[in-house]
């Protein structure tokens, strides 16, 4: 079991917009078949955590249908509407607390750390986090939510060529 925070970013290290708009990436050519793609990695997953800005960009974007089927943490510290009928809990507080309710429920599959780049900074700072994975989108954005706001160590795994990205797969390195 590892926890890992997958994403795609701009060139310049954004994940979003300021605007939380993801159209710069959603426009970019990516073989869904191809290596580091998210169908294969989504395989290896039991669990999701994600921010309160990513859940409500999912929201909005899949207009209120929950596409998951794993069971998912949104850390807010408000009280978000849920979608129906979908394995989805808020939470707050400390990431190391939450940690090990996502590692139970993801019954020996990875842990995904969705989003935002804050949260990921968390879980790294609790020494929870394993690997990093990024695909970058050939687009600058100037400005935006940041991809990993935090001064890391890490190790280069794997890296490939997916349609328009460049993807790379890091081991956060332990201080
Ligand atoms: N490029 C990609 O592949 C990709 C991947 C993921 C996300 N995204 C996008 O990136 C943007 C990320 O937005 P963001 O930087 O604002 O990050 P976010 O992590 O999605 O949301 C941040 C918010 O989460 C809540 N939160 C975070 N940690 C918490 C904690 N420990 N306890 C309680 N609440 C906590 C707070 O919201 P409240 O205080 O309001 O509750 C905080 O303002 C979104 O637009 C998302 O759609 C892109």
């Amino acid at each position: 079991m590892a926890t890992h925070f997958y994403t795609a970013s701009s060139l310049d290290g954004f994940i979003a917009t300021a605007e939380h708009s993801l159209d710069w990436l959603l426009s970019q050519d990516i073989d869904l078949e191809g290596p580091m793609a998210y169908p294969g990695f989504e395989k290896t997953i039991g669990a999701l955590v994600m921010g309160a800005s990513t859940f409500e960009w999912v929201m909005r974007h899949e207009e209120g249908v929950w596409g998951y089927t794993q069971p998912t943490w949104v850390l807010t510290h408000r009280d978000l509407a849920l979608p129906d009928g979908a394995d989805v809990r808020l939470a707050s507080g400390s990431v190391a607390e939450v940690h090990p309710a996502l590692v139970a429920a993801a019954q020996g599959k990875d842990v995904w750390v969705v989003g935002g780049g804050d949260v990921a900074g968390q879980f790294a700072d609790a020494g929870l986090l394993d690997e990093v994975w990024v695909q970058y989108a050939p687009v600058t954005l100037g400005s935006g939510a940041p991809l990993l706001p935090r001064r890391l160590d890490l190790e280069l795994l794997e890296f490939a060529r997916n349609g328009s990205f460049l993807c790379g797969r890091y081991r956060v390195l332990r201080r």
